[in-house]
């Protein structure tokens, strides 16, 4: 059939494969990134007014838009509510940003790892993916600087708060030292922060784009991690040189995001009831990180090293051995446990072999052990055969 040239790129994504082989309720998942149920808050629609059911602006809700705006403002991103585009969460950023810059061939710059679907869909449109190793304190800044005095990349991608798949944090020391180069280099900024929320040390760091003082920008959120995904709302806000080719992007993608879920997320964000909700939620998921650390070192420690997350919903496992972890899928589900293997988190998966992705979050803690000492066993088993 003759499809477009970029369809040949277009990679099935595993953690959609791995998902949908977890649905049988046997299954201990470690795999996605999901709320916990018991912790999806309970909406009420009843005070919604009808005439959301009639077109909108391509933009958004004002009145959301301002809420967003002033709500970023508090984490010290200068802006207005005219430089913010609610959209159909956070994913279409990532698809309106490749759009916006991406050709066959083009250049742009990424934390090793990274998130699995934003390589999916910057792929798709053909970048040519470079890459800066995250530390644990954020991306080795020596490497950063070599990348860009030797390559011109359209933007760097970064998830500097509780990275997905990493966890990792960036210090202040280095947002402020990003933030530097990006403007000396005069490189792009995409900063998506879909965990800065759920932070369980009480932290909170300014993002890099309000401290740039040149480059461009786009700062990308959503409620997926912190009301309910399926509203499917998330926002962009941008420098302004940069919004009206979004806001384009945005109408001949689907005109607007739907009205009906931005309604719900206006009852929310702003409000004292959603810093309440949000405090739930954050020392709801610290007791499940806590109890996740605990079977780890029982199970794991022999395995593994990790560093504990203060934030986000992943745990990030270096094997001591590495082996390629993709080869564990199968058996893992054969023993009703799934996880994220680490390998495709990295644009050049074969280099990269031996982490794994574990998701707290969602696990029912009465199954948390017997599912990480299913997986351990997997692990071992696998190792022992490599050896012999
Ligand atoms: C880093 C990152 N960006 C974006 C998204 C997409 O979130 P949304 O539901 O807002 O589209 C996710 C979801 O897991 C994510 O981890």
């Amino acid at each position: 059939m003759a499809f477009s040239e970029r369809v040949s790129r277009l990679k099935s994504s595993l953690i959609r494969e791995i998902l949908a082989a977890a649905q049988r309720p046997e299954v201990m998942s470690f795999a996605g990134g999901l709320p916990a149920e018991a912790m999806l808050p309970k909406v009420e629609w009843a005070d919604m007014p009808l005439a959301l059911g009639q077109y909108g602006m391509s933009e958004g809700e004002p009145a959301l838009r301002e809420a967003l705006a002033a709500q970023a403002r508090a984490l010290g991103l200068e802006c207005e509510a005219s430089q913010v585009l609610v959209v159909s969460g956070s994913q279409q950023t990532l698809d309106l940003a490749a759009k916006l810059y991406i050709d066959k061939g083009t250049e742009i710059l990424l934390e090793a790892p990274t998130y699995l679907a934003a390589l999916q869909i910057f792929q798709l449109f053909g970048a040519d993916c470079l890459t800066v190793p995250q530390e644990s304190d954020g991306p080795n800044l020596a490497q950063l600087r070599e990348r860009l005095e030797q390559h011109r990349p359209a933007f760097i991608y970064l998830i500097p708060t509780f990275q997905n798949p990493s966890a990792v944090r960036h210090s202040e020391a280095k947002r402020a030292a990003v933030a530097a180069l990006l403007d000396e280099f005069g490189v792009t900024l995409i900063e998506d922060e879909p965990y800065r929320e759920l932070t369980f040390d009480g932290g909170s760091a300014k993002p890099i784009a309000g401290r740039l003082k040149k480059s461009s920008w786009i700062y990308t959120g959503t409620v997926s991690k912190t009301l309910l995904p399926g509203l499917r709302v998330g926002y962009l806000i941008a420098s302004k040189d940069l919004f009206p080719h979004l806001l384009k992007l945005k109408q001949s993608a689907d005109l607007h995001t739907n009205r009906i879920g931005q309604w719900q997320a206006l009852q929310w964000i702003g409000t004292e009831k959603y810093q309440r909700h949000l405090s739930e939620l954050r020392g709801f998921y610290r007791q499940r990180r806590d109890a996740f650390q605990a079977a780890l070192e029982m199970h794991f420690s022999d395995l593994a090293h990790w560093n504990m997350p203060q934030g986000g919903l992943f745990f990030w496992l270096k094997l001591k051995q590495p082996l390629d972890t993709r080869t564990l899928l199968n058996e893992a589900l054969a023993n009703d446990v799934a996880f994220m293997p680490g390998e495709p988190f990295f644009p050049e998966p074969d280099n990269h072999h031996g982490h794994l992705r574990l998701n707290f979050s969602h696990i029912d803690p009465a199954r948390l052990d017997e599912g990480l000492k299913r997986l351990a066993a997997v692990v071992r088993r696998a190792q022992l055969e490599k050896a012999a």
